[in-house]
């Protein structure tokens, strides 16, 4: 049994579950982004936090939000969060107006296949950000 919860990155103590959780999915692989900044999602299972999501308002589209991070621990991994938390993610967004939800995936095939699961198209940005093999994501919000 696992439950999405939207939290608030403002509170110090989530910050630092959301930080633990973070050093935990991707190592030294990202910088630790500013919790206080977009909105930010728990999942819980029998109220241990084992994954967390979070958006931000993009800079490199108009009205949109960027997908900005994922992680699921490994014991927790092949249960569907990833996609379960793109969905209570997409709802947010549908909510503040944004038209839009973009992300990017460098090599990293379970995540490539959530995006294609949750209807996200390849596409290619103006300006890309990542690296020459990121593939960048988008999903128009209705
Ligand atoms: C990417 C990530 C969030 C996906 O987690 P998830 O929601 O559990 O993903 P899924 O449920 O789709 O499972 C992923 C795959 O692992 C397989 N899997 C099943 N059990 C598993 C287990 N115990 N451990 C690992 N993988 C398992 C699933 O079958 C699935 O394969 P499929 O894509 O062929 O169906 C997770 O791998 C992760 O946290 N990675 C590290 C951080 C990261 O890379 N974030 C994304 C940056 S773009």
């Amino acid at each position: 049994m696992y439950r999405i919860r939207e939290i608030d990155g403002h509170d110090d103590e989530i910050a630092d579950t959301l930080t633990d959780l973070h050093r935990l999915t991707f190592f030294d692989g990202a910088p630790i982004p500013k919790f206080d900044h977009g909105h930010w999602w728990l999942a819980l299972h029998e109220a241990v936090p084992i994954a967390f999501a979070g958006v931000v308002p993009s800079t490199r589209a108009l009205n949109a939000g960027y997908f900005c991070r994922v992680g699921v621990l490994r014991k927790h991994r092949g249960r569907a969060l990833q996609l379960r938390l793109m969905r209570a993610l997409e709802s947010r967004a549908r909510r503040n107006g944004w038209s839009s939800v973009i992300s990017d995936t460098t090599e990293n095939l379970a995540s490539a296949n959530n995006f294609i699961r949750a209807g996200y198209w390849l596409y290619h940005p103006s300006c890309p950000w990542g690296y020459p093999n990121t593939l960048y994501w988008r999903k128009f919000i209705k």
